[in-house]
This record gives C-alpha cells, structure tokens and sequence, in this order.
C-alpha cells in the first residue's frame, strides 16, 4: 500500500520514475534512487481506478514483481510490508520479522498434486547473518486474499506454523522464481492474528507506526547488503 510504500521512499529520497519504467495499463508506480552504493527501485501496486483505493493481494502483486523483475533485473527483491503476527509463534505490534518461507492459506485444492501446489510452500532467501546483525524475529509467511480468515485458513496457518499474515508474499514468490530471483521479505506487525481485537480496526490504529518501523529497519537492511554476496546474508 501506498502507506506502507512512502515513509521508505522519503527515507531514501528515491524519485519517481518519470518517464514510467513501467507503462500502462499496469497500475504500479515506481521510485527509483541509491542507498548506500545499491540501486533501490520500490514498487507498489498503484490505485484501483474503479474504487480508488490501492490495489492489494496476490494478483496486483504477481503482476507488479512480473513486470518489476523484466524493467529493473534485481539482484534481490524484498517484499515489505505490513503484516498481521501470531503471539503463538512470537509475534507483537510493531515487530519487524524476516521470512524465512511462504505459504498461501487460501489456495485450497484437494486433489492429486495441485494440493501442494496449492499451498505454494517456497522457502525464501535465507539470511541468518542479517537477523542475527539487526536482531529481527523470523518466521513463516502465510499469504491470501483476505484481511480476515475462515476456519480452514486458520487450520493451515496454524499447521504450517505461519508466524505473519499477509496479503502478497506467496504471489511475489512465485513471480520472482520465474525469473529465478532470490527474494526476502521484511515484514512489521499491525495486528495480532490469533488475539482478541477485531484485525481491521487493529490495523488500522497501527498501519502508520507499522510502516514506521519498516522504514526504520529497511535501510539497514539495505546497507547490510550492500557490497556482500548473497551467500553472506
Ligand atoms: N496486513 C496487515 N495485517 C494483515 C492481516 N491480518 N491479514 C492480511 N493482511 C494483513
């Protein structure tokens, strides 16, 4: 979301890409700058021209990292975002966690094969270097196309030991292994999956301190990447 997206795009003083990187009828708006000797592009999924609000979930986000991937050719890419967090895997308001796989919740099909596929298990980048550095929390992401969750998700979730719900992961995962791009996720918490607060009005009071915090880990992040192989993560 555009709210998740900005405070890191002042941080870093990135500019929008004008002419476009990536043109129309694709929604997503990038940004593009330096940090630190790396070149950053963020991208986020830009607005539903129909309801105006921005675009989420998993389809925004394959077609972004698709068309992303093509116009920048990464190194890495990191999905951050914000992210409901289990308290039984760990998870309080405002943590910024690392992923370490993703699942999807919501992708349920009980026959031969697709079952798995389905579920869409891919590990992530592993970087037991820079959690160690930065202090962060690590843990499954779960990924659909809800901000709730019916019974079922919640069995999957809860079977797969997801420690974040979000809405993206598992579809940037999928688009990056196309292309055979590592990608990380950086992820901070706005609400408690699995305590007593309805999510949207959790995350609602907390999405601003949430991004906050991503925008305060991400450029470290950024610098302890920068000049190191992939294997040094
Ligand atoms: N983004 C922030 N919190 C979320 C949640 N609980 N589910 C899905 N996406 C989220």
């Amino acid at each position: 979301m555009e709210a998740e997206a900005q405070p890191l795009i002042q941080a870093l003083g990135l500019k929008e890409d004008v002419p476009a990187k990536i043109v129309g009828p694709a929604p997503c708006v990038t940004y593009s700058g330096e940090h630190q000797g790396l070149a950053v592009h963020v991208v986020w999924n830009g607005k539903c021209k129909d309801h105006g609000v921005d675009n989420v979930g998993t389809v925004p986000a394959s077609l972004s990292t698709y068309l992303a991937v093509l116009a920048f050719k990464p190194d890495v890419v990191i999905s951050a975002g914000t992210c409901g967090g289990f308290k039984a895997q760990g998870a309080a308001i405002g943590d910024v966690f690392l992923g370490s796989a993703v699942i999807n919740h919501d992708r349920r099909i009980p026959l031969p094969a697709f079952d798995k596929y389905g579920l869409g298990h891919a590990a992530l980048l592993a970087t037991p270097h820079l959690q160690a550095a930065l202090g962060l929390k690590s843990g499954v992401v779960s990924s659909g196309n809800s901000l709730d969750y019916t019974d079922k998700c919640m069995e999957i979730m809860t079977g797969h030991g997801a420690a974040l719900k979000e809405m993206e992961a598992a579809a940037i995962a999928w688009a990056c292994a196309l292309y055979k791009v590592p990608l990380m996720c950086v992820k901070a918490v706005t609400d408690i999956v699995d305590g007593d607060r309805p999510t949207a009005e959790e995350f609602l009071e907390n999405l601003h301190s949430a991004a906050a915090a991503l925008q305060g880990t991400l450029p470290k992040v950024l610098g302890f990447l920068a000049g190191k192989e992939l294997q040094a993560l």
